[in-house]
């Protein structure tokens, strides 16, 4: 799909949308945000491969990484084939199925990640010595978009809690907040997206960081991340849902208040800051009782917190 952004915030005639008759510039932006606008338009295909956009700079012999036996999924892994070309990353395209056809210009190394805010010891790290060291393990996750579709995903990395222990946050840090790269001369939909308020930026509580759940994603499939994925680092909180997974990561900050989020900023009423994966609570537009898995096109009930009540139910006093 293609979005072209005439003046006066019109989508094109060709807009795969009967609402682009004519829309605001605010209700352009909650079209746009997820879904609506992604459906049928054609779009043909370069050549290329979605499994080549793999760079593991100095972390190839890092994968793979031993699988936990404790994140085991009752459901079978999605094809990596189709997670590699069915991603959303706004900062590349707007179409799923065309970001990985874009991601080629983004260099992932060297990567610099900083650790900044309410800490006793900011970090500046350099993203290839960080994991060489941290200890690497591979989880099967659920993973749910808000757009009511799923995946099984095998990742590769190391609990955020770990990084945080190191910056050893003060007693008032309570959220952490976390930016993507910010490098529109290497991602298309940056430079021709404007409107988007970038970097993309996201938020956890403190307590929803230190989960045993949530992870700094380095890899996916037994490699490390391919660009499209959120290469080199991207966040992973599997209750959450996929909005809330921030890629390619560059800063960490700790904070006292709750920090303004990316598609809660934009679309407050449709993306709550939690982002829980809540089947009962509905979207504004439409049903989040169900999803459709990626792959077999099969449709399943939605599980509370994405199948994983037990581990976090303690967070949110259930
Ligand atoms: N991170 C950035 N920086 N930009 C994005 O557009 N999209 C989010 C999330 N992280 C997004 C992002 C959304 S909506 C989803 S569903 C997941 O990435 C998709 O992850 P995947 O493409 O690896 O499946």
């Amino acid at each position: 799909m293609l979005i072209r952004v005439p003046p006066r915030w019109h989508l094109p005639a060709s807009a795969c949308t009967p609402e682009g008759a004519a829309l605001d510039r605010r209700r352009f932006l909650a079209l746009a945000g997820f879904g609506a606008l992604s459906a049928a338009c054609g779009r043909t295909t370069p050549a290329g491969d979605p499994l080549a956009l793999v760079d593991p700079g100095p972390t190839a012999d890092r994968y793979p990484a031993p699988r936990s036996a404790a994140h085991a999924v009752d459901r079978p892994i999605t094809d990596e084939r189709i997670a590699a070309s069915y991603n959303n990353f706004y900062e590349f395209s707007t179409d799923k199925e065309a970001v990985w056809r874009e991601v080629g210009a983004f260099r992932p190394w060297p990567w610099t990640l900083t650790v900044t805010g309410l800490v006793r010891k900011p970090l500046t790290l350099d993203l290839g010595e960080l994991v060489r060291r941290m200890p690497l393990e591979e989880r099967v996750y659920r993973f749910r978009c808000v757009e009511a579709w799923s995946m099984v995903v095998p990742w590769t990395g190391f609990p955020l809690a770990r990084l945080l222990a190191e910056a050893d946050p003060l007693p008032e840090a309570r959220f952490v907040r976390l930016i993507t790269a910010d490098r529109a001369a290497e991602m298309p939909g940056v430079k021709g997206q404007p409107w988007y308020p970038w970097p993309y930026f996201e938020a956890l509580t403190l307590a929803e960081a230190r989960h045993e759940l949530t992870l700094l994603a380095t890899g996916i499939y037994g490699h490390a991340l391919p660009r499209q994925h959120g290469a080199p680092v991207r966040l992973v909180a599997p209750w959450k849902y996929g909005y809330k997974n921030i890629k390619s990561v560059v800063a960490i900050e700790l904070v006292a208040s709750q920090p303004a989020t990316f598609w809660n900023k934009l679309v407050p009423h449709e993306y709550d800051f939690a982002g829980n994966v809540l089947p009962q609570r509905p979207h504004p537009r439409w049903s989040q009782a169900s999803e459709r898995v990626i792959g077999s096109g099969e449709r399943l009930p939605t599980l509370a917190y994405n199948g994983y009540a037990a581990e976090v139910a303690g967070l949110y006093g259930a």
